[in-house]
């Protein structure tokens, strides 16, 4: 084949990636559901390694086993064909996309003791699959619970992206990623869960460009290989892959990797949906009427920029921010797409409750004695109490209260089972949950 580009290509050859025995805490077990917090020292070390934010790196097994068990991908699916839609599943049986099947998915059951992948496979009727669930944070604890304190570990050492992070479910056998190799366009980490090997491909986007003459996706990309950095992934190996790059995932054995996009939004995109949403808070004016002369648009352009002008000056995009702020702290970074709801757990004066880390719960007056709670991702509005805040402080700070303390703290101004519903609302948006005093 004929390249267009003028810059001599390197020589083919496939290099092999760099595995990174270090920066590794802790040292490599056997345990089953890993801490997923790295230490500051670790981060420290991930940004040197960095240095221009533009170079993937991979670690290995840096959390000592995969971030999550692979077997929670089955109760991942178990859990969305309870509550999902088919828009958070894509299927690909033999590389062909089949959104009939995507339905099929989320209607029907997984049979007991039957694994998704056999499941998925029978439903294909095709030796090879891929399946891609989106918003897993939305749909798993398990998963959401892993990567919060992972992710907070690193916002704390490089920043956290303004319109946070998601968790993308990659499984099958397939010969490799649907739809070929492309672009990333966000920063994002690979947390491979196995339990087979992936092989992982990289190039550049200018090598990117440079082989293929131009930027899109190429479902045919085997003449690219021998040019690319290839990584292998065992289960458990951390991927760190910067925005741009470009990449495709093979495996012939089943296996499953959660990506982790951080979002950083387009400024002129992102300034732009910000700034309609606080036009359509503000006051309604019409514009002045122009002359209908060549000058018009130059009269119209400036009563634009007055108006403009106006609306950044108040404080309706701070006041939005805010709103945005407050969610995404509450959910560690992560963002809610879907309106996901569990049964709240059933409490009473014996129960224990401490909150679910690492999502710190927000408490904020809003407006006269009431005042607003956020949690992981969700708020609701209640009269005020003192006892509220001292309930908030209390669980931020990782106390295991006991039910029959926290409704004294509220005295004869609330009744029990006004504290009860308060509890038992939190459990719900899975801010709280219970647990035996042991765990304190
Ligand atoms: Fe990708």
């Amino acid at each position: 084949m004929t390249f267009s580009s003028p810059v001599p290509l390197p020589e083919p050859g496939s290099s092999r990636g760099q595995l990174l025995g270090t920066p590794r805490t802790p040292p490599a077990s056997s345990r089953e559901d890993p801490d997923p917090v790295l230490p500051k020292d670790w981060w420290r070390r991930f940004a040197e390694m960095l240095q221009d934010g533009d170079r993937p790196l991979h670690f290995d097994r840096p959390f000592g086993a995969p971030l999550v068990h692979p077997r929670h991908v089955d109760d991942l699916v178990r859990t969305m064909q309870k509550r999902a839609d088919k828009k958070h599943v894509r299927i690909y049986c033999g590389g062909r996309r089949r959104d009939d099947l995507a339905h099929e998915l989320v209607r029907a059951r997984l049979p007991d003791g039957v694994p998704v992948f056999d499941w998925i496979r029978e439903l294909c009727k095709s030796e090879r699959m891929a399946f891609v669930i989106n918003d897993v944070q939305d749909w798993s604890e398990v998963f959401a619970r892993a990567a919060a304190p992972f992710l907070t570990g690193h916002f704390e050492s490089r920043g956290v992206p303004p319109a946070g992070a998601e968790m993308v479910l990659f499984a099958g056998n397939y010969e490799a990623t649907p739809f070929g190799a492309h672009r990333g366009y966000e920063h994002a980490f690979l947390a491979h869960l196995g339990p087979a090997n992936k092989e992982f491909y990289i190039w550049s986007a200018e090598l990117y460009q440079q082989l293929t003459g131009g930027t899109a996706d190429l479902p045919n990309y085997e003449h690219l290989l021998p040019y690319a950095t290839a990584y292998t992934l065992k289960p458990g190996d951390l991927l760190y892959l910067p925005a741009q790059w470009y990449h495709i995932g093979t495996q012939t054995e089943y296996s499953a990797s959660v990506a982790i996009p951080m979002y950083q939004p387009d400024r002129a995109k992102y300034l732009a949906e910000l700034v309609s949403e606080v036009a359509r808070t503000a006051k309604h004016r019409i514009l002045p009427r122009v002359s209908f002369q060549e000058t018009g648009s130059a009269e119209c352009a400036a009563a634009l920029r007055r108006e403009a002008e106006e609306l950044l000056a108040g404080d309706g995009l701070d006041q939005i921010l805010l709103e945005r702020w407050r969610l995404h702290l509450s959910n560690g970074g992560l963002v809610r797409r879907t309106p996901t709801w569990v049964e709240p757990i059933a409490l009473d004066l014996e129960s224990t409750i401490a909150r679910v880390r690492p999502f710190p719960i927000l408490s904020v007056p809003s407006g006269k004695e009431r005042v607003r709670i956020y949690a992981r991702h969700r708020s609701f509005e209640i009269a005020d109490h003192p006892a509220l805040g001292r309930l908030v402080t209390a669980l931020n700070e990782d106390r295991v209260l006991s039910v029959r303390e926290v409704v004294t703290w509220f005295s004869s101004a609330w009744e029990e089972s006004a504290v009860l519903g308060v509890l038992g609302h939190l459990s719900g948006m899975q801010a709280i949950e219970g647990v035996s005093r042991a765990e304190g």
